[in-house]
């Protein structure tokens, strides 16, 4: 069972006195160390919390995940109760506990040209159609507008994977009007994808060896993406449970593996404005695990090769 439908929320009053809240579980021997156990009630405090914060659903028989990865953050700050770590992230009105919160729970798992047929899709068919479409629509000698989002961009692998495309298939004098944009939900992440600096192990998923030499230059131990593929991004901290009208409209979206952590609910709500933010000839890529039935009926999926992308009707 989920606990956290709306419908569950109600059960939890969190504005009730402290006599009430919930009792934490005591550590088994005080004086030695030992990792802070998570109570039920409390579970459903977090969940209700956490849904809050991001959308994100964690079920109860997921209180594990609430333990392992807030955990450190309960020890840092020195709380010896979730309860305790609630109220105290509640009260922090800087919003800083927040963003850890939101850092720790998020699934930040990605990697480059993730899927390859994405990619595959954009080179071969999506983009010279666009192109095609667009160069009739645009006034003579006017930029081609080309507007990319990758709308859960996690540290950035993804948005370059599309700049590297684009940067391939068009060459470096092109006339596009090309925006590509990251957003996610996750401070640490989108500092990272705005560095653009990434790890041994982070640069060997993914990214073909040949890309890694033209595309990156070394940065001590680490990889760092060249100042041209940087530039053609730029990235925002965004929130896919808030309104999409700041955005704009796009050419292409990549909403891939982040609604897999929502509420049917919120996928209807989601999906729904990622048609509203589509043009009407616009593209939209899911993860490979994903599917748009029972969720969002203004969209049709249509196959090209091996590769499904969405249209609008
Ligand atoms: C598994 S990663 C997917 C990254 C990339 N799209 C890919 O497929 O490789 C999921 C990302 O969704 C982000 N996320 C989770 N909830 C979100 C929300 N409500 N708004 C925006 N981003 C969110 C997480 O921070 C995480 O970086």
């Amino acid at each position: 069972m989920s606990l956290t439908t709306p419908g569950n929320f109600s059960s939890v009053n969190t504005k009730e006195p402290a006599a009430s809240v919930p009792k934490a579980v005591p550590k088994p021997f005080p004086g030695i160390r030992n990792a802070v156990k998570i109570a039920p009630a409390e579970v459903q405090l977090f969940s209700k919390y956490i849904y809050g914060l991001c959308g994100i659903n964690i079920e109860a028989s997921k209180a594990y995940l609430l333990e392992t990865r807030l955990g450190k953050l309960l020890e840092s700050e020195k709380c010896d109760s979730f309860t305790t770590f609630y109220y105290k992230a509640k009260a922090d009105s800087s919003k800083l506990l927040e963003k850890q919160i939101i850092d720790a729970i998020t699934t930040n798992e990605t990697l480059f040209f993730r899927d390859a047929s994405p990619f595959d899709l954009l080179k071969h068919k999506i983009i010279p159609e666009m192109i095609d479409h667009r160069s009739t629509s645009v006034p003579k000698g006017s930029p081609v507008p080309i507007r990319i989002w990758s709308a859960a961009c996690s540290t950035g692998q993804e948005i370059y994977s599309i700049a590297i495309v684009l940067r391939e298939l068009l060459g470096p004098n092109h006339n596009y009007s090309i925006k590509l944009l990251g957003t996610d939900i996750s401070d640490t992440a989108i500092k990272q994808a705005s560095y653009g600096v990434y790890n041994k192990f982070e640069i060997e998923r993914g990214l073909p060896r040949e890309k890694l030499q033209r595309y990156f230059t070394t940065q001590g131990e680490s990889w760092k993406i060249s100042d041209e593929i940087r530039a053609m991004a730029t990235f925002r901290k965004f929130n896919l449970m808030e309104s999409f009208s700041s955005l704009g409209k796009f050419d292409i979206i990549f909403c891939r593996n982040v609604a897999i952590y929502f509420i049917l609910e919120d996928r209807i709500k989601v999906f729904n404005k990622v048609a509203d933010s589509l043009e009407m000839d616009g593209y939209l890529m899911i993860g490979a695990t994903e599917s748009l039935t029972g969720v969002c009926p203004r969209f049709i999926p249509k196959r090209h090769l091996k590769s499904i992308f969405y249209q609008l009707r």
